[in-house]
């Protein structure tokens, strides 16, 4: 039996939780408004915020989760990759906390957090898959293809040559106008839109990997040259755009999806990160079931973006192992 605190810092949210092995008892996520006027995030404005937020939120989730600092066995923290400034609040507080109560430290990758994410236990929620699995790991940061082994062996099959699928969408979004970020608001309005209507050149990459730059600037030019014609053809067309723009994307990451479950014979998927969140992508892997016969893991809406929970159960596999840190372990911004 274990109790672990987790944290997680890396970006703009600042996150805690309290897992009882795989048991999530409380999950906390302050989010950042500063960076909205902004477009994107602000690093250095964002670990101003978590500095502001950590105790609050550490505190908030000990006292959902009924737990005192005293019945916690281990701390666990992402260490990387993400924001310098921000994972370092992050760390810093982790470390303080073990040192101060005794108890031993656990550092977590923010990737494989995303992908154990689907073994978190709620009481109303429990489907993890078996090993090993294929997980489409996409975020605002990361697009890979990666075939999970076992809780420490991940081997990465493919990944994008250049922006990741979340930036794509982000950016398409800035294109338009729309708020920051992008993914939630241009899958709200694709909802209402014909994804028929703009051709979108799709990248054609060779094994399994992904590009999405190209994809991005050519749906700049059509944007560019229609508003040339029409000065409110964003307005009139913002369902459509985002539609097209969506199906894109998606169509793209679910092709090499496909492609590498044929390849590898795995028929567990899974999909992880902020972009698992989107409406079409958890469609087609439902749809994927009764075509190709896989049994599909889509994660509950709350650990697709950023959150503790999977730092959490990313640790307790880790602490099950003893795989502890000690007070040196810094911060990495890449992976
Ligand atoms: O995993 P995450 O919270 O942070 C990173 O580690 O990057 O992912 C954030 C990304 C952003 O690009 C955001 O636009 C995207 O996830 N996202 C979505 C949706 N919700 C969040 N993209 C498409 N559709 C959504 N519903
Ligand atoms: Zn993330």
């Amino acid at each position: 039996m274990s109790c672990i605190l987790a944290i997680e810092s890396s970006c703009d949210d600042t996150s805690a939780a309290v897992l009882e092995n795989d048991l999530l008892l409380a999950n906390f996520i302050a989010g950042q408004k500063v960076h909205e006027m902004y477009g994107g995030v602000v690093p250095e404005l964002a670990s101003r915020a978590h500095l502001q937020n950590i105790v609050p939120v550490v505190d908030a989730v000990l006292k959902t989760s009924g737990m005192k600092p005293g019945n916690l066995d281990a701390i666990a923290f992402t260490r990387g990759p993400g924001l310098m400034g921000s994972l370092l609040v992050g760390v810093s507080f982790a470390k303080a906390l073990s040192l101060s109560l005794h108890i031993p430290l656990v550092e977590v990758n923010h990737l494989e957090a995303h992908v154990l994410s689907h073994f978190i236990r709620t009481p109303e929620y429990h489907h993890a898959p078996k090993f090993p699995f294929l997980c489409l790991l996409v975020s605002g940061g990361h697009t890979q293809i990666l075939k999970v082994e076992s809780p420490s062996r991940f081997e990465v099959l493919g990944g994008t040559i250049d922006d990741a699928a979340g930036e794509c969408i982000d950016k398409a979004a800035k294109i338009m106008g729309l708020s920051y970020p992008g993914g939630p608001v241009v899958d709200r309005l694709a909802k209402e839109g014909d994804p028929d209507r703009f051709k979108i050149a799709r990248p054609r990459m060779d094994k399994l990997n992904y590009s999405f730059s190209g994809l991005k600037t050519s749906f700049l030019y059509l944007v560019r040259d229609e508003l040339k014609k029409d000065p409110d053809f964003i307005e009139k067309n913002k369902n459509d755009l985002c539609a097209s723009v969506q199906k894109a994307v998606i169509g793209s990451l679910m092709d090499k999806l496909v492609q590498a479950a044929r390849q590898t014979g795995i028929k567990q998927v899974a999909i992880a990160g902020g972009v698992s969140a989107n409406s079409l992508l958890r469609g087609e892997m439902e749809k994927a079931q009764a075509l190709y016969g896989w049994e599909s893991f889509i994660p509950p809406f709350s650990f697709t973006t950023d959150n503790a929970a999977m730092v959490g159960i990313a640790g307790s596999f880790k602490f099950a192992d003893k795989k502890f840190c000690d007070l040196s372990a810094v911060p990495y911004a890449r992976a």
